[in-house]
């Protein structure tokens, strides 16, 4: 899969790892920053790879900042982005499986890497069940209406 990376300068080394993570399972990436640790905004990363994702440039996005909180408030102001904040794998799962998310997004001061990794490979791997489920997603399309 081809996947949008992105993060602030408090997730800048977390991104890394996920990046190396998502080359050696075979995925392609496109990293739209932040490059430094100088600081910088969340929303100007979040806006590109949002619009990756929901332009049908990317399959999926991945964001980082410290937290992942404000960088998936942004991504989820794009209409389309299903952005789910994820710090244990049954999240990551649920949320692809359950919520068709199409981007993941934690907090490199949350969770240490051999997690966000986990987290990663759960959510990569893990497809949306449809069913019931499309209705409800259907139903959150409704609301940016
Ligand atoms: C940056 O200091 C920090 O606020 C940001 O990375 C993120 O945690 C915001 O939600």
């Amino acid at each position: 899969m081809k996947v949008a990376i992105g993060c602030d300068h408090g997730g800048l080394h977390l991104k890394q790892d996920i990046k190396e993570l998502l080359l050696s399972l075979g995925h392609e990436v496109e990293d739209f920053g932040t490059h430094s640790t100088e600081s910088c905004d969340y929303p100007d990363i979040a806006e590109p790879v949002a619009h990756a994702v929901v332009d049908g440039n990317a399959d999926r996005g991945i964001l980082i900042c410290g937290t992942g909180i404000g960088i998936g408030i942004a991504a989820n102001k794009i209409p389309g982005v299903r952005a789910a904040l994820c710090h244990d794998t049954f999240s990551a799962h649920a949320s692809r499986e359950h919520n068709n998310a199409n981007i993941l997004t934690m907090g490199e001061r949350i969770i240490g890497p051999g997690l966000a990794k986990d987290i990663v490979t759960i959510w990569m791997g893990a497809e949306f069940e449809g069913g019931r489920h499309s209705r409800r997603v259907e139903k959150i399309s409704a609301l940016e209406q």
